[in-house]
């Protein structure tokens, strides 16, 4: 049987944080993204890398070429990503390069979503105050995912962020070392 992780070939994976705080009140995503820093091939700290508004889309671009798996890894703010990592999907995906004519350089990669958020499991349902799922108020990123010819993978969830202990967030940060290194 040739079903083991070892016998595929490994994959690069890049994990992109997108937190202002990551190094200073974030307890949740700056966990996760020592979790990364072990189990991903480059950790890419957006809010480190970019103080004011101007992204190096090229770089940004060639970060991605360079990997097979991008996972995006964010605190849900208002239901969606700080604003960084928008402005980062509105200059880094491109017309002719991720998608349009000529526009497939990210065509069969692997694309995931990493998010902590203060609300429970039960709040993101029809009965709950969020209404939605999180996998339906994160649709956008899926579509987006779809034109660029990338493959969706589970989103990775962490629950009730702000109320887990150190325990508690030791457990949920095993759990996404294998959502990083696993076949999905
Ligand atoms: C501006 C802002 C907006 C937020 N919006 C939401 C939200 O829409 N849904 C939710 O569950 N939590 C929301 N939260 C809570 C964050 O998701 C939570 O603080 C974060 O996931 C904790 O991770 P951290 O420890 O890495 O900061 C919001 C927090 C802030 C500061």
């Amino acid at each position: 049987m040739m079903n083991h992780q070892s016998d595929h070939i490994k994959l690069k994976t890049l994990v992109i944080v997108a937190h202002p705080a990551l190094h200073t009140s974030s307890r949740a995503n700056q966990k996760l993204a020592q979790t990364a820093a072990r189990n991903a091939t480059t950790v890419h700290d957006l809010y480190a890398a970019y103080s004011g508004t101007t992204l190096n889309a090229a770089h940004e671009q060639q970060l991605l070429l360079e990997h097979d798996r991008i996972i995006l890894q964010f605190p849900i703010w208002w239901y969606s990503c700080p604003s960084l990592l928008k402005q980062w999907l509105d200059d880094v995906l491109t017309y002719g390069w991720a998608y349009g004519e000529g526009g497939n350089k990210l065509h069969g990669k692997e694309w995931g979503l990493a998010v902590t958020a203060g609300g429970s499991n039960e709040t993101y349902s029809p009965q709950g105050y969020n209404l939605y799922s999180l996998e339906q108020l994160l649709r956008p990123f899926e579509v987006t995912a779809s034109i660029i010819g990338v493959r969706f993978l589970p989103i990775f969830i962490v629950f009730n962020a702000m109320q887990l202990n150190e325990q508690e967030l030791d457990i949920k940060a095993e759990k996404y070392a294998a959502y990083l290194t696993s076949i999905h």
